[in-house]
């Protein structure tokens, strides 16, 4: 499949860290003119923070993703918190505990107590059932997690929420350009489902605003008090504060990268596609190594291609194959691990989780994120098939 030739090459590029170092993650930058042209512009109006641009983006995925209310923050991170604090809740917050360390500490932040709850094998996103089994008069919302670019069960989810009254803050930082198919069997993207998602553009995602996040909602009300929080909570007049907010205003700069790159989300996941189609087809057979299950009513976003390594079937354990491939120098990434209960940060907290995490565990050990970028080559990929098959065949 053809690329898109203005896309940034470093593959090419002197900036390329080393000659043969493969990175695990590398940002597709696209435009570079016409994206300096745009920067000059917000330069020398002297409009660069949370100006046109940031409009101009945040319609675009309001149009794309096809939902009423974008607003673009910071970082998935503040975007969360923001969220999270924009609903006036109170209590415990279920979540899984196989994510980025971020879900958990937007519940933190705001005073609220995360409760980790089991992931369903294959997907590895969120188990309902285990949600249903920790909710109690305490809970005051569910956070779901796409991981890796594959979505969790909205539908389930969906019923649940309304069954208990809770609301629902979906962590889809890994998710933009993610969809699902609905029952009339039209395709549609994450970004409209609960009483928001948000996303992250940092560098290690499929679309990169340099550093960005993204909150997307249908309540109109929800997006306006949004908008005054990324803005310390101003009121729409600026007259007086409204609400607790935070400072999570966007540069401008950052605002157009993520536009220009946005604008090439189809391409850059069907690159993907392609190259996670080959390294599963060339890694097929070996012994003890299983990959994430995506339902075919899903589509990933493909943000990371995680390989699991079970220790007791396959030639070497997981944490053999992250150093053979660092030797040869390809890096890769143990993802999600620590799973988050057992990080020292929530471990301190004492249990906050109900039961026991056997999947997330499993998982955890497990997992390792192998390259991938939207403008790796097939031959890059070849090498790390090779090194990968040098330690597990
Ligand atoms: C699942 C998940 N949540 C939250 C975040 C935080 O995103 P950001 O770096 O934009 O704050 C990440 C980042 O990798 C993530 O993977």
């Amino acid at each position: 499949m053809e690329f898109s030739t203005k896309a940034h090459h470093p593959e090419k590029a002197r900036t390329a860290p080393s000659p043969s170092a493969i990175p695990i993650v590398h940002p597709t930058l696209h435009d570079f003119e016409e994206v300096v042209a745009e920067f000059r512009q917000a330069w020398d109006q002297g409009q660069v923070t949370t100006g046109v641009f940031t409009r101009r983006f945040e319609v675009a995925v309001e149009e794309k993703l096809q939902v009423p209310h974008a607003i673009m923050v910071q970082s998935c991170t503040a975007g969360l918190m923001l969220a999270l604090r924009a609903l006036d809740l109170t209590g415990e917050v279920i979540l899984p505990a196989f994510s980025w360390t971020a879900t958990a500490h937007a519940v933190v932040w705001n005073g609220l107590t995360p409760v980790f709850a089991d992931i369903l094998p294959g997907t590895l996103t969120l188990n309902p059932e285990a949600v249903a089994k920790a909710i109690t008069p305490q809970t005051a919302a569910i956070m779901p997690v796409n991981v890796f670019g594959c979505p969790p069960e909205y539908q389930a989810f969906a019923r649940l929420a309304n069954e208990h009254k809770l609301p629902l803050v979906y962590d889809t930082a890994q998710g933009l350009g993610s969809q699902v198919q609905t029952p009339d069997g039209s395709w549609v993207y994450a970004g409209g489902f609960g009483q928001a998602e948000v996303f992250s553009m940092s560098p290690t995602k499929v679309v990169s605003a340099m550093e960005g996040g993204l909150i997307t909602t249908t309540d109109a009300e929800l997006a306006q008090k949004l908008r005054q929080m990324r803005d310390y909570g101003k009121t729409a007049d600026a007259s007086d504060i409204a609400w607790l907010g935070l400072s999570a205003r966007v540069p401008e700069i950052n605002a157009i990268t993520a536009r220009h790159n946005f604008a090439h989300l189809e391409d850059l996941i069907s690159r993907r596609q392609a190259l996670v189609a080959l390294y599963q087809e060339s890694l097929q057979g070996l012994a003890g190594t299983s990959w994430q299950h995506v339902p075919t009513a899903y589509r990933s976003s493909w943000n990371y291609l995680t390989m699991f390594i079970d220790e007791q079937q396959a030639r070497a354990p997981r944490d053999a194959v992250y150093e053979h491939l660092q030797s040869r120098n390809i890096q890769t990434k143990k993802y999600f691990y620590p799973a988050l209960h057992l990080q020292k940060v929530y471990r301190q907290l004492g249990e906050p989780y109900r039961g026991t995490l056997p999947v997330t565990e499993a998982a955890a050990v497990a997992g390792l994120a192998l390259p991938l970028y939207s403008h790796m080559t097939e031959d890059t990929v070849q090498r790390v098939v090779h090194a990968v098959r040098e330690i597990l065949t």
